[in-house]
């Protein structure tokens, strides 16, 4: 293809990601957001197959290597069940990771060096970079899978100096890259090129050791954003702008939502990048809570909704668990050809994955527009009837607003208590994921509903419709 078009079909292509990625921060559009994507990939394929980057034997080599991939990853991406998502996601950003390490060292051995010392420099530091971020990204991506497959163990590992290991790490692999850039021959500049590999697969092994199995959802968003990080040094290192901007589209658009789910858990964004740094600060459970709960049973919250004008349902991982959504979708459902305004309420980390309850919802064929972020519907809340928590905990308790020394204070939370009634359906008083307790349910206007979401929520629905 004359290198004229391969430039439009590369800014074709980065529009197309710039608008899939548009479309993916809204439910309504993430479909439309996905087939922008897909589109801007087949463009990008066919443009660097058909430029003059490719020829002779280049063809077989990408036939043999693509062919497989594609059969793998859609059968992959066809098998894997929604809870498994971020293992996959974790794994397939180590093969971006191992991309941008074996472009390196690659580029490196063919010895396309320019023709200044300006430019030699410069092309080596894109090289050092890139190994570097990129070996980070192979190994940590490969212990978050290994831990959220429940291949090792989820506890964090925490070694008595770690960060002075982590600095040393760090040092160590800036020393390299100066002696790397200042070489003056390929098998020079090659020894501390590995050495750097070494040292950086360490330093990744050990950053996501670190860090417990529950928190790996943010780890894996991290990773997320080194992986395009690492895309762009590659791109870079071949002087390819499309892959410069697809790889700067992924970090910066993983690093922004790493920030929102910290800021959603109450995280440092810190504590993540830096491996769990701080986490021997985070022993506090906060203020005991005490005080006697209330019960009430399925006829008597039926005979409540029955009556009620307004409801909020508020899921969580205890919904997911016990794959609820089809239930609560069809009560909502009843409750609205009753004239009752029905909605769900969705907080930014309900669940453990992001976006977890609007795939479960979505799936159960609940309407986009009935289902409200924590920000449109808190202000609603003190004018709701009956709020229906359903298997959620952390993301209703009040104690992130009232107790500074609770674990999770600071943490934005669905404000639930402002509303009439409140009936809370759990198997026990247990806590949730932050190992908090929950003055929630010892408020006066508070009901426990203790069950199984699912057959709690069949059994509500069935007592609503007799
Ligand atoms: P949690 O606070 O973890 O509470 C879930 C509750 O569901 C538990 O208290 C549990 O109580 C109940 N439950 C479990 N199985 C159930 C079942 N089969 N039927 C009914 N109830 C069941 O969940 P949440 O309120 O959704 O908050 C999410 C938490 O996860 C936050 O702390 C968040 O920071 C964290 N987190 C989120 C993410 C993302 S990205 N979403 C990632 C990592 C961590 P019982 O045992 O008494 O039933």
């Amino acid at each position: 293809m004359n290198e004229n078009f391969v430039t439009v079909a590369y800014i074709v292509a980065a529009i197309l990601f710039i608008l899939s990625l548009a479309g993916l921060a809204k439910q309504e559009s993430a479909q439309r957001g996905n087939l922008f994507g897909v589109i801007g990939m087949l463009i990008a394929l066919v443009a660097v197959t058909t430029s003059k980057a490719v020829h002779g034997s280049g063809y077989t080599m990408l036939a043999v290597a693509i062919v497989p991939a594609v059969v793998i990853g859609a059968t992959l991406a066809a098998r894997v069940q929604m809870t498994a998502m971020p293992q996959l996601v974790a794994i397939l950003h180590s093969f971006v990771g191992a991309a941008a390490v074996l472009v390196g060292i690659g580029q490196h051995l063919s010895g396309h060096v320019g023709t200044t010392v300006a430019e030699r420099a410069v092309h080596d530091v894109e090289i050092y970079v890139g190994v570097a971020i990129g070996s980070i990204t192979f190994s940590g991506s490969i212990v978050a899978f290994l831990k959220l497959q429940g291949l090792v163990s989820g506890k964090p590992l925490l070694l008595p100096a770690r960060h002075m290991l982590n600095l040393a790490m760090l040092i160590a692999t800036i020393w390299f890259g100066i002696e790397f850039v200042g070489s003056h021959s390929i098998e020079d500049g090659l020894v501390p090129l590995l050495i750097c590999t070494g040292i950086t697969l360490v330093l990744g092994f050990h950053l996501v050791m670190a860090i417990g199995g529950a928190d790996m959802p943010v780890v894996v968003s991290m990773l997320n954003s080194y992986s395009g990080w690492a895309a762009a040094a590659a791109g870079f290192m071949l002087s390819n702008d499309l892959l410069i901007i697809v790889g700067a589209l992924v970090g910066s658009s993983g690093a922004i939502l790493s920030y929102i789910m910290c800021r959603g858990m109450n995280r440092s964004l810190w504590n993540v990048i830096l491996g769990g740094f701080g986490t021997e600060g985070g022993s506090s459970s906060g203020s005991a809570v005490t005080g006697k709960h209330q019960e009430i049973d399925i006829a008597e919250t039926a005979r409540q909704l029955r009556e009620a004008r307004s409801v909020v349902i508020v899921p969580g991982y205890g919904m997911a668990v016990a794959h609820a959504q089809h239930s609560l979708a069809e009560m909502v459902r009843h409750l609205k050809s009753k004239g009752i305004n029905a909605r769900f309420a969705i907080h930014p980390v309900a669940g453990r994955l992001p976006g977890h309850m609007n795939v479960l919802l979505a799936e159960a064929g609940v309407p986009y527009d009935i289902v409200l972020e924590m920000d449109e519907i808190n202000e609603d809340l003190p004018d709701t009837d009956i709020v229906l928590v359903i298997g959620a905990n952390d993301i209703v308790n009040p104690s992130a607003q009232d107790d500074p020394a609770s674990p999770i204070a600071g943490m934005p939370v669905l404000e639930v208590w402002k509303a009439g009634m409140v009936v809370v359906m759990k198997r026990s008083m247990a806590s949730g994921y932050a190992g908090v307790q929950n003055p929630l349910f010892f408020k006066d206007n508070t009901y426990m509903l203790f069950g199984d979401a699912k057959a709690v929520s069949d059994q509500l629905l069935t007592s609503l419709r007799s």
